[in-house]
C-alpha cells in the first residue's frame, strides 16, 4: 500500500523519519464505512468472516493514512472456543459465568488452527492485501479474560475476580494458567499466520494494587511472553492506569508499553529506562476538539518524549464513537509533521 512507515523499526527503539502512528479501535463505530457493514451484519459474524473483518482492517488504513493495521477481532473471541457463550450488546455478555473448580475445569483449551481458522485466515488475507503496511495480532492478557469471564461482562470494580484472587488464590491461580495456555497458542498461531507485531491488552490490570499485581497477575503475564517464541515479533503492552506499575513493569518482556494520558510520557520514559519502547498517549477525548487543540496535545507529547527513539504515537485508551473522522486524519497527518521536523532538526544540525 506505501513504503514501509517505521512502526516495526519503532518497537525496536530504531530510527525513523517521522514517528509513525496507529489507533486503538481505529477499525470502528466513529467511521461510516464500519457502521454500513455493520448495519448488515451483527459484530460477532462479522469477527467470523474474514472476506468481512479483513476488509473493516483495512478501511483505516486506507481512510487515515495510519502506519499500522491491526486485525479485527475481540480480545474475548476465543472464550467461545473455551466453551463460553458470548453475546454483544454492543457490550459483552457472558451467559454462563466461571466461578467455581467445576466451570473452571470445563473451559477447553482451543486449538486455533481448527477453533479460530477464521481468524487465522483473516490474517492470510490481509498479509496479501497490506503491502508494506505491517499487521499487529492481539489476545487480552489472562487476568484481563478472567475478569470477564468472572464476571460476565463489565464491570468498574471486578469485584468478583478480586474476590477469588484474595480468598481463592490456587483456583485463581488454574485460571490464570489455562488462560496463559490458552493465549500462547493463540498467538503463536497468528504469528506462524502471519501477524509482525502483537499487542496484548491487560485493559484491567490497573484496578489491583501494584503488590498484588506483582504477586498474582505478572508471572502469568512473563509466562504469556516468555511462552510465544516469537523470534524478532515485537510485543507491545496495554494496561490502562498502568502509570503505578511502571517500575513492576519494565523487565515482564515486552518490547512497547502502551500508555494512557494518566502518565506523562516524560516520567514514564524516566521509570522505564532505555530498554523498552513506549506507545501513546493522547487522551481520546481530545479528538472531540477544535484541530489547534489537537495539534497543541500533539506537541505536547512530542516534546516530552524529548525526540527518544522507540516511540509510537497512539491514543491512550480507544477511540471514542463520537469522533469526527477529519480529526483522525489531522491527527495522523499532525503526528508526521511535527515529528519529521523534530527529528530532522538535530540531524541537519549535526551536518553543520
Ligand atoms: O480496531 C481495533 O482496535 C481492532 C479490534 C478490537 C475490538 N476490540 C473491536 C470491537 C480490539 C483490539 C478490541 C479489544 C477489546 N475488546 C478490549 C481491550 C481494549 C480496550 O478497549 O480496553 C476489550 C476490553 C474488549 C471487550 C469489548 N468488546 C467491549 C467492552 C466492547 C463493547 C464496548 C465498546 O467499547 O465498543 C466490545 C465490542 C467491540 N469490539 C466493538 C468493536 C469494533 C463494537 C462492536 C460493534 O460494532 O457494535
Amino acid at each position: 500500500m506505501k513504503e514501509p512507515p517505521g512502526f516495526l523499526a519503532a518497537c525496536r527503539r530504531q530510527p525513523v523519519r517521522c514517528t509513525p502512528i496507529w489507533i486503538m479501535r481505529q477499525a470502528g463505530r466513529y467511521l461510516p464505512e464500519y457502521r454500513a457493514i455493520r448495519s448488515r451484519i451483527p459484530f460477532l459474524d462479522l469477527c467470523k468472516d474474514p472476506a468481512l473483518a479483513a476488509e473493516v482492517t483495512l478501511q483505516p488504513v486506507r481512510l487515515l493514512g495510519v502506519d499500522a493495521a491491526i486485525l479485527f477481532s475481540d480480545i474475548l473471541i476465543p472464550l467461545e472456543a473455551m466453551g463460553v457463550r458470548l453475546r454483544f450488546t454492543p457490550a459483552p455478555l457472558l451467559e454462563n459465568p466461571v466461578r467455581d473448580r467445576k466451570e473452571i475445569e470445563a473451559l477447553r483449551i482451543p486449538d486455533p488452527v481448527g477453533d479460530l481458522s477464521f481468524v487465522l485466515d483473516t490474517i492470510r488475507i490481509l498479509r496479501r492485501e497490506l503491502g508494506g503496511t505491517p499487521l499487529i495480532g492481539f489476545c487480552g492478557a489472562p487476568f484481563t479474560l478472567a475478569c470477564y469471564l468472572t464476571e460476565g461482562k463489565g464491570s468498574r470494580d471486578f469485584a468478583t475476580v478480586k474476590k477469588m484472587m484474595f480468598s481463592e488464590p490456587e483456583l485463581f491461580r488454574a485460571l490464570m494458567e489455562k488462560l496463559t495456555a490458552m493465549s500462547i497458542a493463540y498467538l503463536r498461531a497468528q504469528i506462524e499466520a502471519g501477524v509482525q507485531a502483537v499487542q496484548i491488552f491487560d485493559t484491567w490490570a490497573g484496578i489491583l494494587a501494584p503488590a498484588d499485581y506483582g504477586e498474582f497477575v505478572l508471572p502469568h503475564l512473563r509466562a504469556l511472553i516468555r511462552g510465544l517464541d516469537r523470534g524478532a515479533t515485537p510485543v507491545i503492552l496495554f494496561i490502562k492506569g498502568v502509570g503505578g506499575l511502571l517500575e513492576l513493569i519494565r523487565d515482564c518482556g515486552a518490547d512497547v508499553l502502551a500508555l494512557d494520558w494518566m502518565v506523562s510520557l516524560e516520567r514514564a520514559r524516566r521509570l522505564l529506562g532505555t530498554e523498552i519502547a513506549v506507545q501513546g498517549n493522547l487522551d481520546p477525548a481530545l479528538l472531540l476538539t477544535p484541530k489547534p487543540r489537537i495539534e497543541a496535545a500533539v506537541q505536547r507529547i512530542l516534546e516530552e518524549n524529548g525526540g527518544r527513539p522507540g516511540h509510537i504515537f497512539n491514543l491512550g485508551h480507544g477511540i471514542l464513537p463520537a469522533t469526527p473522522v477529519d480529526h483522525v486524519r489531522f491527527l495522523v497527518e499532525t503526528v508526521h509533521r511535527l515529528s519529521a521536523a523534530e527529528i530532522a532538526w538535530p540531524l541537519t544540525k549535526g551536518k553543520e
